[in-house]
């Protein structure tokens, strides 16, 4: 093979010049990982309440906040099967925390592993429970089914009887105000398609199930029954969306252990003295409001 010539030698040079300043730049802060079914920011423009609630909740945080514990799955996983995870067992986790990963590509998830080994979570922020894995997902009962591509293509399941014309489909699904809808992630059982050979059952939720027990749960009738959404998707006035009627809307903050006034809640201490002898009988007494046993696991 004859040498290349001067122009071309010097072409190689700055190619691979460009080469080393991209990698040094891709070292310092690697692109952001996309959501596979797109991101939810432009829901924004017309749901901006829900848009806020959502980003302060911590639903909004799943992937980021769970980091510490989803770096030792990783690790600890691989060091014991000596090699990469698959897409199943990345998803054992995923499922629950973001999702639309389901639809992502192989690389995509040797990427998401690597971006969490090497403690990457500006990167990761995008994976999430978003509006998507609840509305679309999730609350289709069917969160293994691809939606069409497009986010104005994909049919939102909501619980507004007449919804104002959106330029998205969207479906009726009185079902979503029930507690149920939380279950698919809110309970104990890693769901069966997502179930890998780990050496331990994943607990993160059991609000859910003591909840169901409990004196609000399934076997409460009337005013005595609570679903989740009424202490954690409070209702208030307000839009649906900017181009929509005025309705009551639901809270999408869903406070839980990280808000104070949530905390605060969850409890009510009082205390009785009854004079006794020399001195007093003291009954304190602490009655439970949160729906379930406190704290969760
Ligand atoms: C069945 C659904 C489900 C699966 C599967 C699941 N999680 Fe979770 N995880 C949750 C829920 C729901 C919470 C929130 C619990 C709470 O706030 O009380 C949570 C919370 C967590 C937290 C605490 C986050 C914080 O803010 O402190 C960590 C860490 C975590 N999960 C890691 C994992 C790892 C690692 C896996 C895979 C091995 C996994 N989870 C699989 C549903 C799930
Ligand atoms: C151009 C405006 C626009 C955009 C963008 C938009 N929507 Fe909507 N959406 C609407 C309107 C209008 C309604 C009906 C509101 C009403 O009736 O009060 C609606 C209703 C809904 C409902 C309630 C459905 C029901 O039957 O209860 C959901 C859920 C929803 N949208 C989700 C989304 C999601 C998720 C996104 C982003 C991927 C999105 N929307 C983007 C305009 C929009
Ligand atoms: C697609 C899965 C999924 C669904 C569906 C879901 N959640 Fe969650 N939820 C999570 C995960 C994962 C977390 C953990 C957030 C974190 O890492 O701290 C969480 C956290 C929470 C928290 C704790 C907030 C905090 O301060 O830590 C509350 C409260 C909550 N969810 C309520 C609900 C309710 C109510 C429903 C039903 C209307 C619901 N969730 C449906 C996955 C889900
Ligand atoms: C009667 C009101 C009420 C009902 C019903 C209720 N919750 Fe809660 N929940 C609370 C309060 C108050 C807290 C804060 C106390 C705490 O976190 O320890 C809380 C905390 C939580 C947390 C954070 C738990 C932790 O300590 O890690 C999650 C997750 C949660 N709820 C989910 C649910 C789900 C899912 C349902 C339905 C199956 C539900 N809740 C039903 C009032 C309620
Ligand atoms: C954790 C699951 C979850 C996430 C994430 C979520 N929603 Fe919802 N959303 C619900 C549930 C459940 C209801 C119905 C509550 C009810 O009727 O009690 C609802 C109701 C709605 C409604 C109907 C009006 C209302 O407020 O009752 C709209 C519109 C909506 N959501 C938009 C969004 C948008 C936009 C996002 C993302 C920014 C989003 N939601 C994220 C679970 C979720």
């Amino acid at each position: 093979m004859p040498l290349p010539n001067r122009a071309m030698r010097l072409m190689m040079l700055v190619v691979v010049g460009l080469l080393a300043v991209n990698t040094a730049s891709a070292q310092e802060k690697p692109a952001t990982m996309p959501s596979p079914l797109g991101a939810v920011s432009s829901c924004k423009a017309c749901h901006p309440q829900h848009y806020q609630d959502w980003e302060q909740s911590y639903h909004s945080k799943t992937v980021v906040a769970m980091h510490a514990g989803f770096k030792k799955y990783i690790t600890t996983q691989e060091e014991a099967k000596g090699r990469p995870l698959n897409r199943n067992e990345l998803m054992a986790c995923l499922g629950c925390h973001a999702p639309a990963m389901r639809f992502a590509s192989d690389a995509d998830f040797s990427r998401v592993a690597q971006l969490v080994k090497t403690d990457q979570r500006e990167a990761l922020a995008g994976l999430s429970v978003d509006c998507i894995a609840c509305h679309s997902l999730y609350a289709s009962g069917h969160p293994e089914t691809k939606p069409p591509q497009g986010l104005d293509r994909q049919t939102y399941y909501g619980t507004i009887q007449n919804p104002a014309k959106s330029p998205h489909p969207t479906k009726h699904a009185p079902e979503m105000a029930k507690s149920e809808f939380c279950k698919g992630c809110h309970t104990y059982v890693t769901p069966a398609e997502m179930k890998v050979n780990a050496d331990w059952d994943i607990v993160c939720s059991l609000t859910y199930d003591n909840w169901a027990e409990g004196p609000v749960g399934v076997r409460a009738t009337g005013a005595n029954k609570k679903e989740c959404q009424t202490c954690h998707m409070e209702k208030q006035d307000g839009k649906a969306a900017i181009t929509g009627p005025a309705r009551k809307i639901s809270s999408h903050r869903f406070p839980g252990w990280h808000d104070p006034a949530m905390l605060k809640k969850a409890t009510e201490l009082s205390v009785a003295a009854t004079p006794k002898g020399n001195g007093a009988q003291l009954v304190v007494t602490m009655v439970n409001n949160a729906g379930h046993r406190i704290p969760d696991t």
